[in-house]
């Protein structure tokens, strides 16, 4: 992977993962999490989520980590309308400072594992505090070829009950979930189809085209099989 393509494809874009504020506000609720409460978004990216954590919670302090300095920069600039209340640190998410009543990460978590990053993040909980994470899934039934393809990069992938024993393990219970499927696909991938096609005008060098051709394989496949290449969202607290 040339990661210098991989992020020459993969700035401006709103979002680098799939979701929606509707994800967002069902944690809130389903939570309970209200107030002058203290939040993380964990790998915020270029903050999507940060923003609308910011705009749903008008007297938290949240504090969004992410690790790339790009993402930093375009969530800090997304979220200064909010002033001090909102910070975006750049550093390593598996240390994420706190405690926090909800720690929200949005198609992340793999990066630290299931069961290692809940446990890590115990201590970064306060007393009551919540996870809100989306992960892979495999939905029940036969999976079609481009579904297969899709996760071949992600062999650890399970269904539900999988995802559900790996929060298990970590000394978690799940208090509920949701399926992030269709629509908040398209929220991360339409604007970056719309990103691969600017580039492919711009004459890129063979680093840049193997990175543009990578993205748009992977949206072919998600658009063969759309319905059934999915994200469980969970909502989940320590034992
Ligand atoms: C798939 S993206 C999702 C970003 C964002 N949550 C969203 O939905 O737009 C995963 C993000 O996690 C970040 N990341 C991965 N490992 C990390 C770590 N150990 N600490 C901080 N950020 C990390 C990546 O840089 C990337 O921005």
């Amino acid at each position: 992977m040339d990661w210098d393509a991989f992020f020459t494809v993969h700035s401006d874009l709103p979002r680098e993962g799939p979701g929606c504020a509707a994800d967002v506000h069902w944690a809130l609720d389903a939570a309970g999490v209200s107030g002058a409460v203290p939040v993380c978004d964990a790998g915020c990216g270029p903050g999507a989520d940060l923003e609308v954590l910011a705009e749903a919670l008008p007297q938290a302090r949240l504090t969004g980590v992410e690790m790339h300095a790009g993402f930093v920069q375009s969530a800090r600039s997304r979220c200064a309308r909010f002033g001090d209340r909102v910070t975006v640190v750049q550093g390593d998410m598996a240390r994420p400072g706190g405690p926090y009543d909800l720690i929200w990460c949005a198609g992340a978590l793999y990066f630290l594992g299931v069961t290692e990053g809940l446990s890590g993040w115990r201590a970064a909980l306060a007393p009551g505090g919540w996870v809100a994470f989306s992960e892979p899934v495999l939905l029940d039934g036969e999976q079609p070829q481009a579904v297969r393809e899709f996760w071949a990069e992600y062999p650890a992938i399970t269904d539900l009950a999988g995802i559900a024993a790996r929060v298990t393990a970590a000394g978690y219970r799940v208090r509920g979930h949701r399926l992030i499927v269709g629509a908040p696909w398209s929220a991360y991938y339409d604007p970056l189809q719309a990103r691969i096609d600017h580039l492919r005008g711009t004459e890129p060098d063979s680093a840049l085209g193997e990175a543009l051709d990578r993205d748009a394989a992977e949206i072919a496949l998600w658009r063969a099989a759309s319905g059934q290449i999915a994200y469980a969202l969970m909502l989940v607290q320590p034992e």
